[in-house]
């Protein structure tokens, strides 16, 4: 699927015109994107799948803590987005992430690594469509259960 989902964490928002610099030059367009205060009730939803993780709890506050930065990414041609994305993102905790990748200019610690993206195109489809609507990103649901760009 040559889209996906992401979210520039509370932490990281004093670096967003940066952020999307990279993301723009790393190749992805942006569908969508705007900026919102989430509350706890939708983090918790969002990352339902690590609820029994000892670190589900302060890992969603964090999402709390200030308003954060949704985008749907697009990839003219792409291929494997959620992943080729997720090479822009570096190593989930910023220490062991390489230079150049987005956790590694902007993110701190595992605690506060600036940027979140969907682990696959399941996540990303489950993602975009838990925060944007169709008419927001011109993306629409097809019979297959994929998502389509309408334009
Ligand atoms: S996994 O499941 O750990 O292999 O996947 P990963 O994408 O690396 O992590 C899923 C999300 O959990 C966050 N995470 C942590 N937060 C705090 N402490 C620890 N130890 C920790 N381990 C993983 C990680 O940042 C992922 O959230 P996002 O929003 O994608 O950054």
């Amino acid at each position: 699927m040559n889209l996906t989902f992401s979210l520039i964490k509370p932490s990281a928002m004093n670096h967003c015109e940066e952020i999307l610099m990279a993301i723009k030059t790393g190749g992805f367009s942006i569908l969508a994107m705007k900026s919102q205060n989430l509350t706890l009730s939708q983090v918790k939803k969002f990352y339902k799948e690590h609820a029994e993780r000892s670190f589900f709890e302060p890992m969603c506050e964090r999402l709390t803590l200030g308003p954060v930065l949704l985008m749907a990414l697009y990839e003219q041609n792409g291929k494997d987005t959620p992943l080729q994305f997720r090479a822009l993102l570096g190593a989930t905790n910023p220490k062991d992430a390489a230079p150049g990748t987005l956790r590694k200019r902007f993110g701190i610690d595992l605690d506060f690594n600036a940027i979140h993206g969907s682990d696959s195109d399941i996540s990303a489809i489950r993602e975009l469509s838990f925060f944007f609507s169709g008419m927001e990103t011109g993306l629409i649901l097809s019979n297959s259960h994929e998502l389509e760009l309408l334009y």
